[in-house]
C-alpha cells in the first residue's frame, strides 16, 4: 500500500483523466492540477505550439520539470498527460510521490472521445487508429508498472466513473493526514 497524500491519474489520451480527476479532487478535498495546463501556464504557449517549436523532446523536458514540481507538494490530485510515463525518472517520481491510478481506455473509446480533437499533436496524422494502437502497445506496460490501482475503461458518465473509482480507492488508498492541500 502506498501512503502518498497525492493522487495521480495516468493513462492514454481520452481516458478522462482531467474531467474525472476534477471530480475526484472535489470528493477528496485535494487541489486539482492538470499537468498539460500547468505546462501551458508556465510556458505561455499551448502544448501544440511547444511541440512545433521545441519538438516532442522539448515538451517532455518541460513535462518532467513541472511534474516534479507539482509532486513536491502534498494534498494534490495531478492529472498527467498520456506520455508522462515514458521517462524512467518520471515513473520514479510518480511511484514515490503519488498514489497512482491508471485510468484505462480502449482504442475505440479513444477514437470516439477524441473525434473532434485538434489540440493533440500526436494525433495530427491521418491514421489515428494505428497511431493510438502503437502508443497503447508501447505505454500500457508503463502505466501498469507505476499503477497502484488499475481502472478499466468503461462508458460511464464522469460522475459515475468518479464514484466507481472513489469506491475502489477507499479500499486501497491510505492517505496520510500529515500533508495538507496546496
Ligand atoms: C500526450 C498526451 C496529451 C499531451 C500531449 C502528449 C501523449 O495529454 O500531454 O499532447 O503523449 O499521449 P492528454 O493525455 O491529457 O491528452
Amino acid at each position: 500500500m502506498n501512503p502518498s497524500s497525492n493522487l495521480v491519474l495516468v493513462g492514454p489520451m481520452g481516458a478522462g483523466k482531467s474531467t474525472i480527476g476534477r471530480r475526484l479532487a472535489e470528493h477528496y478535498g485535494l487541489a486539482f492540477h492538470d499537468l498539460d495546463h500547468e505546462i501551458e501556464e508556465r510556458t505561455g504557449a499551448t502544448v501544440r505550439l511547444i511541440f512545433e517549436l521545441e519538438g516532442e523532446a522539448g515538451f517532455r523536458r518541460r513535462e518532467t520539470q513541472v511534474l516534479r514540481e507539482l509532486l513536491d507538494g502534498g494534498g494534490r490530485l495531478v492529472a498527467t498527460g498520456g506520455g508522462s510515463v515514458l521517462a524512467a525518472e518520471n515513473r520514479e517520481v510518480l511511484a514515490r510521490r503519488g498514489f497512482v491510478v491508471f485510468l484505462a481506455a480502449t482504442v475505440p473509446q479513444q477514437l470516439k472521445r477524441l473525434e473532434r480533437d485538434k489540440k493533440r499533436p500526436l494525433l495530427a496524422g491521418s491514421d489515428r487508429r494505428a497511431r493510438l494502437e502503437a502508443l497503447a502497445a508501447e505505454r500500457e506496460p508503463l502505466y501498469r508498472e507505476v499503477a497502484d490501482l488499475v481502472v478499466p475503461g468503461e462508458d460511464l458518465s464522469v460522475a459515475n466513473a468518479a464514484r466507481r473509482i472513489a469506491d475502489a480507492l477507499d479500499g486501497v488508498w491510505s492517505r496520510p493526514a500529515t500533508e495538507s492541500a496546496a
